[in-house]
Parts: C-alpha cells; sequence; structure tokens
C-alpha cells in the first residue's frame, strides 16, 4: 500500500540509546534532559531565537494565543487543516476567513485590510505546504492595525525565505511535529518566538500557568512534550539533510512531469522550500475522483487535503463564503511523498495520472 506519506523512523539501536539513558535517569516528563537539548539544537539548526517544545501542533496555536492575550475576532484562511480555526474557536477566539490566492494558495494579503473591525485582535496565516505567506504585506498591515500575527507553520519546518527560516516571521510560529510530519516527535509541536520574556510565559502556559512552587500567575493547560518523544526528534534531527534532499529529487521529477498536465502550487520567490507536500490541482472535482479511483485500485492512496475548506464547517458563525478556498479545497490532492517511496512507484502514479488526465 502507498499512502500519501509514510513515517520516517530512525533505525531501532540509534533510538534505545537514547531511551537507555532515559531508563536510567528515570526523568520521563517535566521539561527533562533531552527536550532541552532539543529545544537548544532545533534553534541551533533553525536559526530561531527560541523554541518552546509542546505536545502537539494544536496546543501551540492554543497556548501562542494565550501567551499574546488573543480575544475577539482573529483573522485566519479558510484553506488550513481543521487545528487551524477549531483551535481558535476552543478559546473563544472567532475565526473571520479571508479568501486565499488560488496560485499561492495561502491567505489572500491584499484582502486582509478590509476584513478588519474594532474587535479584531490578531492575524493567524498558514504558510500552506511550506510556502511562504506575503510576510511583509502581513506584517506592515499588523503594525498599521496594532494587531498580533500567529503563523501557523505546521508545515514549514526548515522553509527559508529570503536566507533565513520562515519562523521569524510573526510574533509567535508554531510548528506540528506529528508523526506525518518532515521531521517529528511521533506526536509533538513547538513554539518559535522571538521575545525572551513571552517565551518565558508560554513555557509557564504549558505547564499549567505554574511559575514556581508558589506562583500560579497564568491560566495554563497541560502541553508538555514528554522525554521519549524528544528522544525520538533526536534521532532524526542528524537525519533531516538526508531526508530532505531524498524528498527533493521525488518533488523534482514530479514537477518535471506534470507541470503543464496539471497545476501546481506557485511558490513564493528566494525560497527554500522543505518538499513535505506535492499538491496538483485538477480541472475539477470529477476529475479529482476519477483520478483518485484509479490510484485507490493500484492500493495508491493520495490525500484530500484541505477538504473540505473551513468556511463550510457547520459550527462557524456568523456564516462565511470563500469562493477561491471552496473552489481548490474541492479540486487538490496531495500525491504520495516520502523518503521510502521508489522511483518505480513514483512513476507508475505518474503514468495514472497522465493516462486519466488524457483520457477525460
Ligand atoms: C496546518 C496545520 N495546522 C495545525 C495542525 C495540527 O498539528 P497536530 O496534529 O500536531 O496537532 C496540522 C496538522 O496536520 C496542520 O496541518
Amino acid at each position: 500500500m502507498i499512502n500519501v506519506t509514510k513515517v520516517y523512523l530512525p533505525s531501532k539501536e540509534k533510538y534505545q540509546k537514547y531511551i537507555d539513558e532515559i531508563f536510567e535517569s528515570a526523568w520521563v516528563t517535566n521539561y527533562g534532559p533531552k527536550v532541552r537539548e532539543l529545544e537548544e539544537k532545533l534553534a541551533e539548526y533553525l536559526g530561531v531565537r527560541n523554541i518552546v517544545l509542546v505536545s502537539n501542533g494544536t496546543a501551540a496555536l492554543e497556548i501562542a494565543y494565550r501567551t499574546l492575550g488573543i480575544k475577539d475576532y482573529a483573522i485566519t484562511t479558510p484553506f488550513s487543516f481543521v487545528a487551524t480555526t477549531s483551535s481558535l474557536l476552543t478559546n473563544s477566539i472567532k475565526p473571520i476567513f479571508v479568501d486565499i490566492n488560488s496560485d499561492t494558495l495561502n491567505i489572500d494579503a491584499e484582502k486582509i485590510e478590509g476584513a478588519i473591525t474594532s474587535d479584531t485582535t490578531a492575524i493567524v496565516p498558514v504558510h500552506v505546504f511550506g510556502n511562504p505567506c506575503n510576510v511583509d504585506k502581513i506584517l506592515e498591515i499588523a503594525n498599521k492595525h496594532n494587531l498580533k500575527v500567529i503563523y501557523d507553520a505546521a508545515h514549514a519546518f526548515d522553509v527559508r525565505y529570503k536566507g533565513k527560516s520562515i519562523l521569524n516571521y510573526g510574533d509567535i510560529s508554531t510548528l506540528s511535529f506529528h508523526a506525518t510530519k518532515l521531521f517529528h516527535t511521533i506526536e509533538g509541536g513547538a513554539l518559535v518566538i522571538n521575545d525572551d520574556k513571552l517565551a518565558k510565559k508560554a513555557r509557564y502556559l504549558i505547564n499549567f500557568g505554574i511559575e514556581n512552587e508558589e506562583s500560579i500567575p497564568y491560566l495554563g493547560i497541560n502541553a508538555k512534550m514528554n522525554e521519549f518523544e524528544a528522544a525520538m526528534g533526536l534521532c532524526l534531527l542528524d537525519e533531516i539533510k538526508n531526508i530532505k534532499s531524498k524528498r527533493k529529487i521525488l518533488n523534482d521529477y514530479y514537477k518535471k512531469e506534470l507541470d503543464g498536465v496539471v497545476k501546481l502550487q506557485k511558490i513564493n520567490e528566494d525560497t527554500n522550500m522543505n518538499y513535505s507536500y506535492f499538491p496538483i490541482i485538477l480541472k475539477n472535482e470529477n476529475i479529482l475522483l476519477k483520478i483518485k479511483k484509479a490510484l485507490n485500485e493500484e492500493n495508491i492512496f493520495p490525500r484530500r487535503y484541505f477538504y473540505p475548506s473551513l468556511d463550510t464547517l457547520k459550527y462557524i458563525r456568523p456564516k462565511q463564503k470563500c469562493l477561491n478556498s471552496r473552489d481548490i479545497s474541492r479540486r487538490i490532492l496531495c500525491l504520495p511523498i516520502y523518503p521510502e517511496l521508489r522511483k518505480n512507484d513514483q512513476k507508475r502514479i505518474i503514468k495514472i495520472i497522465k493516462g486519466k488526465y488524457e483520457k477525460l
């Protein structure tokens, strides 16, 4: 079976060494030595100031809102994984959707200003499939209207824009280290925070809001990463360059074969991507369903990602309609891409897509 992705695992021996150390120390959670080591190594590798590891990418978003005191309304994109929006709602913040640009698949920065009201406190854009948002324009708008910016950078691990990590943009960027991601800790996530004071606050918030034995200054949650998860991250960080270069080869081959046959995401200039996803945009949903069926019959399972568009969710009030996002979400398919994917299987995928497309 070929799925859209396959978890990357280090050798058992490599992971076992870390597990032995954890058993020896009997320190399994609560900001242990492996979590600290991974935070330091990640900050250095990514070129960011503070990194706070957490239990998952959804918790990272929730902690980001709490750290910055976001309330009332936040502008966000309807073309994302549901957690971008649901994390707002579970923190009593109402999402106001601004439609996407149908080429970049990111929030259309030109449309953000028109959606700002006196109750807007934040902008929550997503670097969709790792493609950097129009960060300069978003910064300009945020400064003008005194808004906080939280980038959902779940897909943007190790993406560089204009020579530096994309994670340096915004008041906070959040990452997901779920097993399906390029870099993972089984379950996990992180906040990237430039401001040291805010980073300190986030550390209290992930530990129930506790500062020390006598002081609980904030309303927090439990969002701590444990030592076993951090150990997985330490194993993988060593191998990340190799993981990325294997993905790049697959990415470039898909691109060479499919560019012009199907529509591809337009990547921002001056970007070094991480090759996490390979989305293709088809002419209509009917064609998508036929291609998906043909692939499924060969035991190949691409994923409709992101679908459905979040502005169609039943629990969104007031009702909103983002036509570009609805249109793209109906006809976008993410193709299998992971280091172990064999060239022959990739060729098979391309052949099925091309064959079906030409017949339709
Ligand atoms: C854009 C985006 N945001 C947030 C999340 C949530 O991350 P997690 O699954 O680690 O909670 C995901 C997960 O896939 C995602 O794709």
